[in-house]
């Protein structure tokens, strides 16, 4: 009798709900990271000397050098900032960093926000506290500052929980490894704060299938980067087939931009800002802000090419063909548009090498008119046109109407 009388009104409810319900079936907008992130992080520069300064310091130029109004947002404080934990667990800052919630007030204060970092282990990959059976304090703690953004990197927890608990058995310590990142992202999402969830595990058991249903946001597809061509050349390649994966709030992370840092030529500066604008990656610029080149600068704040990273679709760039040493990669752009990068990955810095593009394999067909977004010049391209690049330079084009 209760049952049967339950029924109608549960009908209209039902019938409430569907009349309420959205007509569209629109995917939703993600909360965070709808498109890359983009801003800056401390580590590539500044690695364990980073201070409170450095980052109000690189705050400051991030708006001075525009690169605020040309998208970057997170300022990102890498490993060392942590100091111990007091009788409650509570983790304290160390003196490099006297005060975070006034660090996070500063940085909001100038329109950006502030992110941080931690592991799943007990030790940071630097040695500092790690987050091991204090996540939800910690999460709560990041949360109280004012925290946007949290990158979680494996380190310690690889011999402190995964060897330990399970030694010997591989496909036991992934399932510890995949428990850890999920509970942080249960207690970072109880938090109610929209923080971006970063996983920094390096691609460990194929991370761009697991990671976005548990909550992350981004994931190093490889070890860390190095302010060298050959490591971009290596996590480049390393990207391809993993297209994919990559989608509005949950992106491939082939690591922070050197661009800016060691003895990177301009061609290479360009070419690794470029193929990360490209591969739809996070724009994590991780230079010496306040001492930046005006080159350095241009290829950052470079509004073309950052408008193909950031393309609402979101479609990361495949890799098509090469000739000889040179690679031509594509991706597909909102309204129809296309772009096309077409790289010279050969390490022969003096001579050039000619190469000739096959429209046909890029599935295009006659003419393009295309635009240079390097040069900013209009180009047509032909098929079998011969194309000649110095070594590790690019050209990065857009085609607004491929035919
Ligand atoms: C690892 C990460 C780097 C950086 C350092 C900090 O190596 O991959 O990006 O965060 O740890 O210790």
């Amino acid at each position: 009798m209760r049952f049967s009388a339950s029924l109608p009104l549960a009908a209209i409810a039902l019938a409430t709900l569907i009349t309420l319900a959205p007509i569209s079936s629109a995917p939703q907008v993600p909360k965070v990271a709808a498109t890359p992130p983009m801003g800056w992080n401390s580590w590539n520069y500044f690695a364990g000397k980073v201070t409170d300064k450095d980052i109000r310091d690189s705050a400051d130029q991030i708006v001075a050098s525009g690169m605020r109004d040309a998208g970057y947002i997170y300022v990102n404080i890498d490993d060392t900032w942590e100091g111990e934990r007091d009788t409650s667990g509570v983790l304290h800052t160390n003196s490099k960093f006297p005060d975070m919630k006034a660090l996070a007030d500063y940085v909001h204060s100038k329109g950006l926000k502030l992110g941080i970092y931690s592991s799943p282990g007990p030790k940071t990959c630097a040695g500092y506290e790690g987050s091991l059976g204090h996540e939800e304090q910690d999460a709560q703690l990041y949360a109280s500052w004012g925290i946007d953004y949290l990158k979680y990197d494996l380190c310690s927890f690889i011999p402190a929980v995964m060897e330990k608990q399970a030694p010997n058995d591989k496909a036991a310590q992934m399932r510890l490894m995949v428990a850890a990142y999920d509970k942080m992202g249960k207690a970072l999402k109880a938090t109610g704060r929209p923080i971006v969830y970063s996983f920094c595990q390096y691609g460990w058991d194929n991370v761009w299938e697991w990671a976005p249903g548990i909550g992350g946001n981004l994931w190093r597809t490889t070890g860390d980067i190095q302010a060298r061509w050959q490591s971009i050349y290596d996590i480049l390649s390393q990207q391809k087939g993993l297209a994919s994966y990559a989608g509005p709030g949950h992106w491939n992370d082939p690591d922070m931009l050197e661009v800016g840092n060691g003895k990177l030529s301009l061609a290479e500066n360009r070419t690794h800002f470029s193929m990360w604008a490209m591969l739809a990656a996070p724009l994590l610029a991780g230079n010496d802000l306040p001492n930046m080149k005006p080159e350095v600068k241009a290829i950052l704040t470079n509004r073309d090419v950052i408008a193909i990273n950031q393309d609402p679709l979101g479609h990361q760039a495949r890799y098509i063909y090469s000739g000889g040493q040179v690679e031509v990669w594509t991706r597909d752009l909102k309204g129809g548009a296309k772009a096309i990068a077409i790289v010279n990955v050969g390490s022969d810095v003096y001579s050039t090498h000619p190469f000739h593009l096959d429209l046909a394999q890029l599935g295009l067909h006659s003419t393009q008119h295309a635009k240079d977004l390097w040069t900013g010049k209009a180009i047509d391209l032909t098929n079998n046109m011969l194309i000649e690049l110095p070594s590790h330079d690019i050209l990065l084009l857009r085609i607004a109407n491929p035919r």
